[in-house]
């Protein structure tokens, strides 16, 4: 539906790996290979599929991905993904680059929602982030640290999704030919990225704001700005894009509270493992001190079940949630929860497992089969 529903060169963006999308492949591909023992005789009737993260209750470990111009898949994307995690009790992350801003995130929802950075050359911009981030109580920052440069995206160049846009015949008739999507699109006002127009000295239109995103991603990151962002922000801290036993361990120094070990769905390093090989890895690393997240390639309650086996505390989803939000709005964001929910409170009891504390490696035919990558590493 949503592949119906949402303009092409926006759809495309959302199923885009980089490069020849190997990794992308390879994130969906090794969770398959993850077989589960099948156990019976086990009274499952109360089960629950309810867990923890940073000890706060949520309804099942999964968090709903900070993904960049949500508010084009659908009008006010960002506003009723929110809604429909804070409805379910799951996390939603709110990516720096949406379209609907931190404040108008906060004025139309009533849940605290976690809020996504990139680190920018423009410190005071950040500064300001972190600061509105903490007016809007947001009750966990998401440094991403992977995506400094951009991988490049075929689909993209070829649709001419750039900012500004650069519309192609094709693209304009594609456009009109999605009536639902138009017609959201002229009842909001949220067109734009919202965080930083009206923020930054001199954007004031899409020509100063294409300029301005296009030399901000600051390429002299180091560990050391991510010790200023913990102290600035003083909260809990959660650091994404970890694919690296040593990195993790920087980064648990640096103060994080978290870890997300992912490689971007596969959109950035283009030939790097899928994340789920590479997480009991870094689980055996830093494990024992803060919690170890997994994003890349979790498309149902199985897939999220194997994170888990594998010693993943939570799990995230992008492209999952953006199918339902582009099909169905908010609806269709609920719709995906209950999908994931379902199947995961299905599989836990085809594996004889009633608790999230009882799901472990022992509920896996294999969980070894990525053990051979890390002793290469
Ligand atoms: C942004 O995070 C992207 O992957 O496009």
């Amino acid at each position: 539906m949503a592949e119906r529903r949402v303009p092409r060169m926006f759809y495309d963006y959302v199923e885009s790996g980089s490069w020849t999308e190997r990794t992308l492949r390879c994130n969906v591909d090794d969770l398959q290979r993850l077989k589960f023992k099948q156990r019976v005789a086990v009274d499952f009737e109360n089960r629950s599929i309810k867990s923890t993260v940073l000890g706060t209750d949520v309804a099942m470990p999964v968090a709903l991905a900070p993904t960049g111009t949500t508010g084009m898949i659908h009008a006010d994307g960002e506003i009723l993904a929110a809604r429909a995690a804070a409805q379910f009790g799951v996390p939603f992350t709110l990516s720096t680059m949406s379209i609907c801003s931190i404040e108008d995130v906060a004025e139309h929802t009533s849940h605290p929602f976690w809020f996504q950075l990139y680190v920018m050359r423009d410190r005071d911009f950040m500064r300001n982030l972190i600061g509105r981030a903490k007016r809007a109580q947001c009750s966990a920052l998401v440094v991403t640290l992977d995506l400094q440069i951009m991988g490049q995206r075929h689909k993209d160049i070829k649709n001419g999704l750039s900012v500004p846009i650069k519309p192609s015949a094709a693209n304009v008739l594609n456009l009109l030919s999605k009536p639902h999507w138009c017609l959201g699109m002229s009842r909001t006002s949220r067109r734009a990225f919202g965080n930083v127009v009206g923020h930054v000295k001199g954007i004031d239109g899409i020509a100063s704001l294409a300029a301005w995103a296009a030399e901000q991603f600051d390429p002299t990151l180091t560990w050391h700005d991510l010790e200023w962002i913990k102290e600035s922000w003083g909260g809990k801290l959660i650091v994404k894009g970890i694919m690296d036993a040593d990195d993790a361990r920087r980064a648990v120094e640096c103060g994080a509270d978290a870890i997300i070990v992912s490689n971007h769905g596969g959109r950035q390093l283009d030939g790097a493992p899928s994340s789920i090989a590479v997480l009991p890895h870094i689980v055996k690393a830093v494990g024992a001190d803060v919690e170890v997240w997994l994003d890349g390639g979790m498309r149902s309650g199985q897939d999220v079940l194997r994170a888990l086996a594998l010693g993943a505390k939570c799990t995230f989803i992008g492209r999952a949630f953006l199918y339902g939000l582009g099909a169905g709005g908010e609806a269709g964001v609920r719709r995906t929860l209950d999908i994931i929910a379902n199947e995961l409170s299905a599989t836990m009891a085809f594996c004889g497992r009633t608790r999230m504390c009882d799901v472990d490696r022992s509920m896996l035919i294999n969980p070894q089969i990525f053990d051979e990558l890390h002793e290469v590493y």
